[in-house]
């Protein structure tokens, strides 16, 4: 198994890069063969999509942005699950995620989803606002539509409140996640 975990906050070793890392923690734990790279994007420069289509007439799975995306395409195309794992930035994803998801256009042939269809999505939300939060829900709601037109399987999504008084709950959705991760 291919797992490619993409995250999307810029503090390393915060919350969410923790709750990934135990996901995949759970995923090594009942799989010898497992390849697993992460993507920390807040290292990366990874420059928005400026719509030229080039990519959407040549359909070569590259971008004409010389940036590093180049190198995340073939871990895209390769990876069996991909986890995006992002803090909830103004109810959305972080800015460095959406980045990283408008680029993934150039894997795209037109009507053809073949590089992503298939592959397994895991989403892992983090919210430090208010409960009730819309915020999970917008983001969730946006990768069952990304996914289903991708052809692709949002097995979970796991949203994870990290404001005040968190802790035992953080502590809890590790706890969930290396479980989930050893199911997969
Ligand atoms: C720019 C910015 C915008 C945010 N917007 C929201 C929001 O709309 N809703 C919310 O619940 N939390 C919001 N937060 C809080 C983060 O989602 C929360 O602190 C998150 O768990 C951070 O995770 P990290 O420390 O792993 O990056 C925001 C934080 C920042 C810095």
């Amino acid at each position: 198994m291919n797992v490619l975990s993409i995250v999307g906050s810029p503090i390393k070793n915060g919350v969410t890069e923790k709750l990934v890392d135990e996901l995949t923690k759970g995923i090594a734990s009942k799989n010898d063969k497992v390849e697993i790279n992460k993507l920390f994007l807040q290292r990366q420069e990874i420059k928005p999509c400026f719509a030229c289509q080039t990519c959407q007439k040549l359909f070569n799975d590259k971008c004409v942005i010389e940036d590093d995306m180049a190198d995340n395409y073939p871990k895209i195309l390769a990876a069996d699950v991909l986890v995006f794992a992002t803090p909830i930035y103004w109810w959305n994803v972080s800015a460095q995620t959406k980045l990283f998801i408008d680029r993934m256009y150039a894997l795209l042939h037109k009507d053809d989803v073949s590089n992503f269809a298939g592959k397994k999505v895991i989403l892992i939300n983090t919210y430090g606002g208010e409960r009730p939060n819309s915020g999970p829900k917008i983001v969730d709601r946006m990768f069952q539509d990304m996914c289903k037109y991708l052809n692709m399987d949002l097995v979970a999504t796991v949203a994870v409140y990290t404001g005040k008084n968190s802790e035992e709950e953080v502590q809890e959705a590790m706890e969930h996640l290396f479980d989930l991760g050893a199911k997969l």
